[in-house]
């Protein structure tokens, strides 16, 4: 990822006598880039709650370090059921993105193990430690090798359309920003414009947190992309305009048989590009996928609180203003996320390849799973 023309990653270690992470605070983009240090477990759950971080690959990552804090924080005694206890606060601190549960479940069967072997508890804090990392290099590598399985997408639109612009519709942040670097629909787009194709983004601004229209127009601009914000509601009229090539969205979790839950608003846009035979990618790394799910009305959906969808944040006159926008007393209902079916979608991009969004072309990819 480029922040002012330099290469980051969404996470930094801190190294120190015990080891630190560096975040950037997401709720201050796009005004103010504001990092922020974690190194106890209390800071990673408040952070993954109030989305000082969000984005699912990203929360999986900083869990996994977030374990790692709670090897230093178990004692001597008592130090599994300690350990335990905090690993059960760190997965339950957002339900949908299954990445969370699958990153504390890996470092949790690790540190289980080594104590159950009786390993030193220097020894295991320092193997949970380098487990969080390998969690951390792993997502970078998976989702940089979406992107290259992405531009073949693209390339293949390009080709139909030479010298003519390529327009990417996708919804909240499935970037860098949401992952450890590179992003999951960004990837592809941003290996696409680095190869010179000529692309433009559409950016659904995302309502109520508007990832969009904050985030991923902050780093597609960073990146020097061609974009431009839309509420959400335009994306099915650019779609009867063929305004629209492709939509590539990110997912917070995906069934075995291709059930794809993401940001709210998500599967609209694909009944919406479905109707208008537009393309409709969903790119995700394996550390996305239930294998243990068959169907996408039993992915549990976070009910967020109401005020995020009365309220609207900005900035006015150089402060950060938060305003409501309803009625003082009109209640509201704030539901984080919905359920594309398979049906609905063209085709999964993973670091493996490409498949069809069915139980076969899944485990086609993943044959360890069947
Ligand atoms: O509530 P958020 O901002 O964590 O939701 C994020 C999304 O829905 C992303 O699209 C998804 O995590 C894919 S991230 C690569």
């Amino acid at each position: 990822m480029k922040i002012n023309g330099e290469h980051h990653t969404s996470i930094k270690i801190k190294n120190g006598p015990l080891k630190s992470i560096r975040i950037i605070d997401q709720r201050q983009l796009p005004h103010r880039l504001v990092w922020e240090d974690l190194g106890f477990v209390f800071e990673v759950i408040q952070a993954i709650k109030d989305m000082h971080l969000r984005g699912a690959p990203l929360i999986g990552a900083v869990g996994a370090f977030g374990c790692y804090f709670a090897t230093l924080e178990s004692g001597k005694d008592q130090f599994l059921e300690n350990f335990n206890a905090l690993c059960d606060k760190i997965e339950k601190a957002r339900p949908t993105a299954v990445n969370l549960m699958w990153a504390v479940n890996n470092v949790r069967s690790l540190v289980a193990g080594l104590h159950n072997k009786g390993t030193e508890i220097k020894d295991i804090q320092r193997m949970a430690f380098q487990k969080a990392f390998e969690i951390f290099g792993n997502d970078i590598d998976q989702c940089r090798k979406i992107g290259i399985h992405g531009l073949k997408i693209i390339e293949d639109v390009a080709a139909k359309k030479p010298d003519e612009t390529i327009n990417i519709l996708t919804h909240c942040n499935a970037g860098w920003l949401a992952t450890c670097d590179y992003g999951t629909a960004t990837s592809s787009i941003y290996q696409a414009h680095d190869k010179g194709i000529k692309v433009h983004v559409w950016v659904d601004e995302t309502r109520p947190r508007n990832q969009g229209a904050k985030l991923t127009a902050w780093e597609l601009g960073q990146h020097g992309i061609p974009h431009t914000v839309i509420a959400d509601n335009t994306g099915g009229h650019l779609m009867q305009h063929g305004q629209v090539d492709l939509c590539i969205v990110g997912s917070d979790r995906t069934t075995r048989t291709g059930d794809v839950a993401n940001k709210i608003g998500t599967y609209l846009k694909a009944l919406a590009a479905y109707d208008n035979q537009v393309p409709f990618y969903v790119a995700l790394p394996s550390t996305t996928f239930d294998f243990e799910l068959r169907e996408g009305k039993d992915i549990p959906i976070e009910i967020r609180s109401e005020n995020e969808v009365k309220y609207m944040e900005g900035k006015s006159n150089n402060e950060i203003k938060n305003v409501l926008i309803t009625p003082e007393d009109s209640p509201a209902i704030n539901y984080g996320f919905d359920v594309t079916p398979a049906r609905l979608v063209t085709s999964l991009i993973t670091e493996r390849g490409i498949c069809e969004a069915s139980e076969a072309g899944i485990i086609g990819l993943f044959p360890e799973q069947a």
